[in-house]
């Protein structure tokens, strides 16, 4: 036989052995597609001593793998469901193409379980965004399926290191260690929501990094808890907020006493390391007046740079700043409901139902008198049309509510324009107004991010022609 006739054979074998495996769920991979596949995982959750937790993660870690790109550029994932329910995958906080939200039953149906779902988008803003299940979220957050996603600038700012913290509570049996699988709780979804009993950072109730006395880090906290409004300090460490929610503030603010972060919210903190040498720097949780480590900065060493002063702002991401609202169009939600709240009736598919009624049926909150989806939306907007949408928070309860596809400010007092947000925390017996331009094309969930909530009847939407 000659060479080149063995050669061909070699190929000939190697050909046909790749024919004959079956289609393989990864093959877009040289059009840039990755997998992330959801699939039940264990960890060490609880103290060592403890039995592993069983968590759903993405690729089978928690928090699920980073995933990082330049701004601009183009994400492409295939969503592989390995679990025993039907998901799909929300980019929070992205202005995102709407067919690619990720929300179930809005903009494309559950991934039902072996089944997958390819998300191709393009992140257009820098900043500190996450990723989570978006399917019976209630349930499926609270045992893990988030993770980060974070959009760098284009040109690094200046920091010594960078640490993502993913923020969450857990509700877990303190005997066995397991998750507690009762989601539908009457008592969560009529009060504050789904609290957890076990609070970790990264999936870590310890979590610890060793850093430099002068370095500056840049933390990226982002609230991945069902319901827990995290109040937030540092000792340590001197600390500016330069984002909210991903988007840039115009002067970076000076951290002064605790702040609140709320599910679904995100900051961008930079921090220069005070502490000596051998102490230990925190971001702390506030809870019932106590302060509780939420993640530890060991100092290791002294940084051989000089202090820094001040921040530089980063990059701003989008150009447009509205100043004139005259012209807005007014949209009004009403939130009532809840317990302790004065909701006597509500409408429920169509048909009008008393709270009792309602709460044989496990629904708790309305929006504007209508509890969960409506055919039609709360506003038809036509594209690029300026909102001025007022939300009168009539229940006992704060509420993180979150608008997709779009950053709105919430209009000040003053009749000044807050910061860029996705998420707005909205408190009891307040009403708070934001705006937004509404350039992002299609439908737009807007829903409360206390996951209960949302599953209680907080979730209406915006169409956007
Ligand atoms: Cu972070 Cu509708 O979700
Ligand atoms: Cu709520």
């Amino acid at each position: 036989m000659t060479q080149s006739r063995r050669t061909f054979l070699k190929g000939a074998t190697a050909l046909g052995a790749a024919a004959a495996m079956p289609p393989r769920m990864g093959w877009a991979q040289n059009t840039g597609f990755s997998q992330i596949a959801a699939r039940p995982a264990s960890m060490q959750l609880a103290p060592e001593g403890y039995a592993q937790t069983d968590v759903w993660g993405y690729d089978g870690i928690m928090p699920g793998p980073t995933i990082r790109v330049a701004k601009g550029a183009r994400v492409q994932r295939q969503f592989v469901n390995e679990l025993p329910q039907a998901s799909s995958i929300h980019w929070h906080g992205i202005r995102i193409d709407n067919a690619m939200d990720g929300v179930s039953g809005l903009t494309q149906d559950a991934v039902e379980p072996g089944q997958t779902f390819d998300y191709d988008f393009v992140a257009p803003d820098a900043g500190t965004y996450w990723f989570h299940a978006h399917n019976q979220s209630v349930e499926q957050v609270a045992r893990g399926l988030y993770g980060a996603l974070i959009v760098e600038e284009d040109e690094a700012p200046d920091i010594d290191q960078e640490e993502i913290l993913l923020l969450d509570d857990w509700l877990i049996n303190p005997e066995t260690a397991q998750i507690d699988d009762y989601f539908d709780a009457s008592h969560d979804r009529s009060h504050a929501g789904r609290n957890g009993n076990f609070i970790t950072t990264n999936g870590d109730y310890q979590f610890s990094s060793d850093v430099k006395q002068g370095d500056r880090l840049r933390l990226r906290l982002i609230n991945a808890s069902n319901a827990r409004i995290f109040v937030l300090n540092l000792a340590g460490l001197d600390g500016w907020v330069l984002a909210y929610d991903g988007m840039p503030l115009d002067a970076p603010e000076k951290v002064d006493g605790q702040f609140p972060l709320a599910p679904g919210q995100r900051v961008d903190l930079f921090v220069d390391v005070t502490a000596e040498e051998g102490e230990v720097a925190y971001l702390l949780r506030t809870l019932d007046e106590q302060l509780l480590p939420q993640a530890a900065f060991p100092v290791t060493a002294r940084s051989s740079g000089a202090t820094r002063g001040a921040p530089q702002p980063l990059p701003p991401n989008q150009s447009e700043r509205i100043s004139d609202l005259s012209s807005a169009t007014a949209v009004t939600l009403r939130m009532e409901g809840g317990a302790m709240g004065r909701l006597s009736t509500a409408i429920l598919n169509g048909e009008e139902m008393t709270f009792r009624q309602l709460a044989d049926a496990n629904q708790f909150w309305s929006f504007n008198g209508v509890i969960g989806m409506t055919d039609s939306p709360l506003a038809s907007l036509s594209r690029g049309e300026l909102v001025r949408l007022r939300i009168e928070n009539e229940t006992r309860f704060p509420h993180a509510m979150h608008l997709h596809g779009v950053h709105f400010r919430e209009v000040l007092d003053d009749g000044q324009l807050g910061p860029l947000r996705d998420t707005l925390l909205s408190f009891a017996g307040r009403t708070t107004e934001i705006a937004f331009r509404a350039d992002n094309p299609g439908k737009w969930l807007f829903h409360c991010h206390m996951l209960s909530h949302a599953e209680a009847g907080m979730r209406t939407w915006i169409d956007v022609a």
